[in-house]
């Protein structure tokens, strides 16, 4: 049971104050009866605005394609984000929506976003070693033997303790292959062919987990069930 007015700002429906002036516009009903004021408490499955039901009520998990040039950043100075590409509502929920993990703004591909924090720690964790499939064009030819090593587990990246996880590579052609990882540091595929010699020419995410992107349109989503990772 949740009071109305958080209930309505912590969706992104309006302030706490507005909330006020919409149930005495008669706009929020709770099971069928208009809502008679603010502190009243409520299940979120009991409430409507305007008659329809509440907007993901219990969280919200969506699958996104990525479009280059997007950061994953709540910071507008780093310029125009993933989340601009949501609808306004969802951008004024609290807890806000966050992204599992980031892409570059130069990288492509699959993007989880959701407000369940429990959920971002999990899957972003290296202990539990959720498999990240990216596919890289490079600006030089792969040198021999770079399957092995990155296979290997002893990869230190610069300004590192810790070497890399073993990571699986798949040659493609010479200057194209796909990495998978169990792990997400800072810029983690583009310095692991740096520190070979190669630079990342182009970078594509099309799997994250069990979840591919299939034939989603770049800058779109779809939502996910909460329960997609409860397996
Ligand atoms: N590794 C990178 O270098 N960039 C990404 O966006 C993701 C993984």
């Amino acid at each position: 049971m949740r009071r109305l007015d958080q209930l309505l700002a912590n969706l992104g429906y309006c302030s706490r104050r507005e909330a006020r002036a919409w149930i005495d516009d008669g706009r929020v009903t709770v099971r069928g009866e208009s809502a008679d004021n603010v502190s009243q408490k409520a299940d979120p499955a009991d409430v409507r605005v305007d008659g329809e039901p509440l907007d993901h009520p219990a969280g919200l998990l969506l699958l996104l394609h990525k479009p280059l040039g997007l950061v994953c950043s709540h910071d507008g100075r780093e310029g125009p984000s993933v989340y601009g590409l949501l609808p306004a509502r969802w951008q004024r929920r609290n807890p806000p929506v966050t992204s599992v993990g980031r892409l570059d703004k130069d990288t492509s591909g699959l993007l989880l976003l959701t407000d369940q924090s429990e959920l971002v720690h999990r899957l972003t964790s290296p202990k539990h070693k959720v498999a990240k499939v990216y596919g890289a064009t490079l600006s030089h030819g792969l040198p021999a033997g770079i399957t092995e090593l990155f296979a290997s587990g002893t990869l230190l990246l610069k300004e590192e303790d810790a070497p890399c996880a073993p990571a699986a590579l798949n040659i493609i052609s010479p200057r194209e292959a796909e990495l998978t990882l169990t792990e997400g540091r800072y810029h983690q595929v583009r310095r692991m062919f740096a520190s070979q010699g190669c630079e990342v020419v182009t970078l594509h995410r099309p799997r994250f987990g069990h979840l591919e992107l299939g034939d989603l349109p770049v800058g779109q989503w779809r939502a996910l069930p909460l329960t997609e990772f409860a397996r």
